[in-house]
């Protein structure tokens, strides 16, 4: 176990913010974890920080778990439960899985972070979100130390969300107040390929295999994300807004071809098509700036502070607004802005 005082976060967050926490504890099991919970006060819990824009330091006890583990617990005809602990790199769990003949994650590949706030943020990528293969979510209570266990269905799971997110929504949320220690998935041993993402389904070769997924995905996003190791970012910033089937047939009226998902519930329009049209699409504000390659992904031009990139956001915010009546709301988890109180997360009192 490792617990420092004063602790530099800049490894801990892909923007690159040289923020500090007051206490830093990094656990390698859940024992360890229940052991620290008494000195630990008011809690932050972070991954790799992937989805993290820090406007301050952190005058609390970040956490952080390094439990490791990859094992396969049951097998049942092609289904395949594997445990997997919460500090293990997301990419290097979807690696392990199509070595070992496993697909369910396959179109997941290269997401940065790592498993616990995977199954936190219900990531999602190319037509598949982690939802889709949780089975379990293990867990220890922050305020009483007890081992609690979240079936898929418990978790709540919706576009980029779970009960495990801080959250404004009223008794549905957990605030922060549990650490996932590990996650099951149910993956497979028969392949089904998932290609209605438009770029996949033409990268693929005649009879494409999971490899075959994993390898085009990786080169899309190389090709569309900028690497944060160059350029501070946490991938998209907004999420992408879903209109009622009356608000985008009047954005179609205006724009014939505004790009467009049907969903449940309503129409889903790419933000990154929005903040282009915006004129956004590689613009700087100070320090901070648009992404030339993905309008969705802001970043650190060298330098720029949580404040910066959050003036940019709330230009963009605000352009979007004026021009098309629709209000982004951002994706990546805002900590320590008092003015952004529906975006804040377990923050201490
Ligand atoms: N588009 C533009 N301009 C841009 C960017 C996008 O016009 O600068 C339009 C294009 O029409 C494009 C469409 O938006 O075809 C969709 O773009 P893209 O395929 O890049 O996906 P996205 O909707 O912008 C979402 C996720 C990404 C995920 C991709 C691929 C969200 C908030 N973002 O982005 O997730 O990788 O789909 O599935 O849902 C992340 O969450 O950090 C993330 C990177």
């Amino acid at each position: 176990m490792k617990i420092e005082k004063d602790y530099s976060l800049r490894p801990f967050n892909t923007f690159g913010m040289d923020v500090r926490a007051r206490t830093f504890i990094e656990y390698g099991s859940a024992d360890e974890l229940r052991s620290v919970l008494p000195i630990a006060g008011a809690c932050l819990h972070i991954g790799r920080g992937s989805n993290l824009l820090f406007t301050r330091d952190y005058n609390g006890t970040v956490l952080h778990s390094a439990i490791l583990g990859r094992e396969i617990v049951s097998e049942q005809g092609d289904e395949v439960i594997v445990r997997v602990g919460s500090g293990e790199l997301w990419d290097d769990f979807v690696q392990w899985a199509l070595s070992e003949g496993l697909s369910g994650v396959e179109n997941l590949s290269l997401i940065p972070g790592e498993v616990g706030a995977a199954a936190v943020q219900n990531i999602g990528a190319y037509g598949a979100e982690v939802a889709d293969v949780v089975a379990t979510v293990e867990a220890i209570e922050l305020s009483t130390g007890q081992r609690r266990t979240f079936a898929n269905a418990d978790c709540h799971y919706a576009y980029r969300h779970s009960v495990f997110k801080a959250s404004p929504i009223e008794g549905e949320a957990m605030r922060g107040g549990i650490a996932i220690t590990h996650v099951t998935f149910r993956l497979s041993r028969v392949f089904v390929p998932r290609l209605s993402y438009g770029g996949l389904a033409q990268a693929m070769p005649p009879h494409p295999t999971a490899a075959d997924v994993r390898a085009a995905v990786v080169r899309i996003r190389q090709s569309k994300l900028p690497d944060p190791q160059e350029q501070g970012n946490a991938g998209s910033f907004f999420m992408n807004p879903v209109l009622s089937e009356q608000a985008f047939a009047l954005l179609q009226e205006r724009y014939p071809n505004a790009p467009s998902y049907r969903q449940e519930g309503g129409v889903k329009v790419p933000a990154g098509w929005l903040i282009e049209q915006c004129g956004w699409k590689g613009k700087r504000l100070g320090r901070a700036g648009v992404s030339e390659r993905q309008a969705l992904v802001l970043v650190n031009l060298g330098g720029a502070t949580g404040e910066d990139i959050l003036q940019l956001a709330e230009a963009v915010i605000a352009d979007v607004k004026a021009t098309f009546g629709i209000t982004l709301r951002p994706e990546v988890n805002i900590i320590g802005s008092e003015k952004r109180d529906a975006c804040r997360v377990g923050l201490p009192s």
